[in-house]
């Protein structure tokens, strides 16, 4: 891959974020050269096979067509460990079974590795209590309904299985070879680093819409476009210097280093994405003492990769977007960092957007602890029944016993 080096980085106290990088070159080729121009950085298939190796992808679904997920599971590039976190419904149609099928089909032709367990399982259940992580437990005992719970399931596997970066990736894309390349993008990002505290987000170079016969190629989402304002907002209001380097506060599609998994605080539901920011810039931002002193250290490396695909998504309607808009600004908003003057006009974009009136103040966000102190050998053993030998099944791809 042939990517730009960035062209700017903002430094927030302990935090680099680094501009958009564009890609120049989807695949430069097998040789290591050295730079051809300092502004640009070469990434060879090996060095990028090489991260993939020790990457897991996640991919969260709840009722998608089987099809899509078909498409997303081919785009994964094959040395990649794929890792499915379902929450869809097992009754009266066991959606749930058709997508383990589908995966289990994949595996046997590609001969690969991949693992495929419920949300709502109660052997997981179980086990996050054994390990000592409850906080994403409902009332009945089983896991929360979410995108963020099934995500921090899918870290934890990735911790099981060892891996060294843990990537997601939507079961809603309609193009596979896009799929491919926002999982190239977070290998290549992970060449670049100079701290272990990694996150590598894509930005969309357009997010198309059909207008009537024809294709609109818009550069933002409705929801993106204001939680990037807001975003930027709070670190001008702390640098005193304007910015608009934020460019990926909603990004489904990123990845993690391990490292950095293990000690981010994830927010419920669609407030996910934005909380990891908002969190990496309350704890080491500079402006409140922190107890990571490695972290403060090292630095956190947060790098922007624009794809070359465009992003087709499946389009859920407004409601939809109205609650992603709500929970994702209220990550914002609650910040210990956000000044008044960003949350009176998150307040006033709530109410210009129908979504919740100015006077009221949106919902909190439920937040769960970092996954640092769970018990990964309890864990282990404790879904033993499910995955039975965990080590054999990340090596021979098998999916999770259970009916
Ligand atoms: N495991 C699990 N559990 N998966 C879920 C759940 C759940 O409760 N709810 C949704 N998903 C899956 C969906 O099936 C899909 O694969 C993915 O999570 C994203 O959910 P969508 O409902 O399709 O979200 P979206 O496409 O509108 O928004 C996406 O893009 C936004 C940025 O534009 C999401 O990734 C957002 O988090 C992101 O901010």
């Amino acid at each position: 891959m042939l990517i730009e080096t960035p062209r700017y980085t903002e430094r927030f106290g302990s935090v680099r974020i680094h501009g958009t990088q564009r890609v120049l070159e989807l695949d430069s080729g097998d040789e290591e050269e050295a730079l051809l121009e300092p502004a640009v950085r070469k990434i060879s298939r090996q060095a990028i096979a090489q991260i993939e190796k020790r990457m897991a992808i996640v991919i969260p679904i709840k009722g998608e067509e089987l099809k899509l997920f078909e498409g997303v599971l081919s785009g994964i590039p094959h040395n990649c460990l794929i890792i499915v976190v379902s929450n869809s419904q097992r009754e009266p149609v066991d959606r749930y079974r058709m997508e383990r099928d589908a995966l289990e089909h994949f595996c046997k032709f590609t001969k690969r590795p991949a693992v495929i367990i419920h949300q709502k399982d109660r052997v997981i259940a179980e086990a996050l209590k054994k390990a000592g992580y409850r906080s994403i437990l409902g009332e009945d005992g089983l896991v929360k309904d979410g995108k963020a719970e099934g995500m921090i399931l899918g870290i934890l596997l990735a911790k099981l299985a060892g891996k060294d970066y843990v990537g997601f990736v939507d079961a809603d894309n309609y193009m596979p070879g896009a799929v491919h390349e926002y999982v190239e993008n977070f290998a290549a990002g992970f060449t670049i680093p100079e701290s272990p505290f990694v996150m590598v987000r894509n930005a969309w170079l357009f997010k198309p819409k059909i207008l009537g016969t024809d294709v609109y190629f818009k550069k933002w989402g409705r929801v993106s476009e204001l939680t990037n304002q807001h975003v930027n907002s709070i670190i001008s209001a702390h640098t005193h210097f304007e910015t608009e380097v934020i460019k990926t506060a909603n990004a489904g599609e990123h990845a993690l280093s391990m490292p950095l998994a293990s000690i981010l605080p994830f927010a419920s539901g669609f407030a996910v994405e934005p909380y990891e920011l908002m969190f990496i810039f309350e704890q080491f931002g500079g402006i409140k003492p922190t107890a990571y002193k490695e972290v403060v250290e090292k630095g956190i490396d947060i790098y922007q990769i624009e794809t070359r695909n465009p992003h087709f998504h499946k389009e859920k309607g407004d409601k939809h977007v109205a609650e992603m808009l709500l929970a994702s600004l209220a990550a914002v908003y609650y910040s210990s960092i956000c000044d008044e003057e960003t949350k009176k006009a998150i307040r006033n974009d709530l109410a210009r957007h129908k979504v919740s009136p100015a006077n009221r103040e949106p919902p909190k966000p439920v937040i769960y602890p970092p996954i640092k102190n769970v018990n990964i050998d309890a864990f282990r053993e404790a879904v033993k029944e499910i995955i039975p030998a965990v080590e054999t099944m990340f090596k021979n791809s098998l999916t999770a016993k259970r009916k």
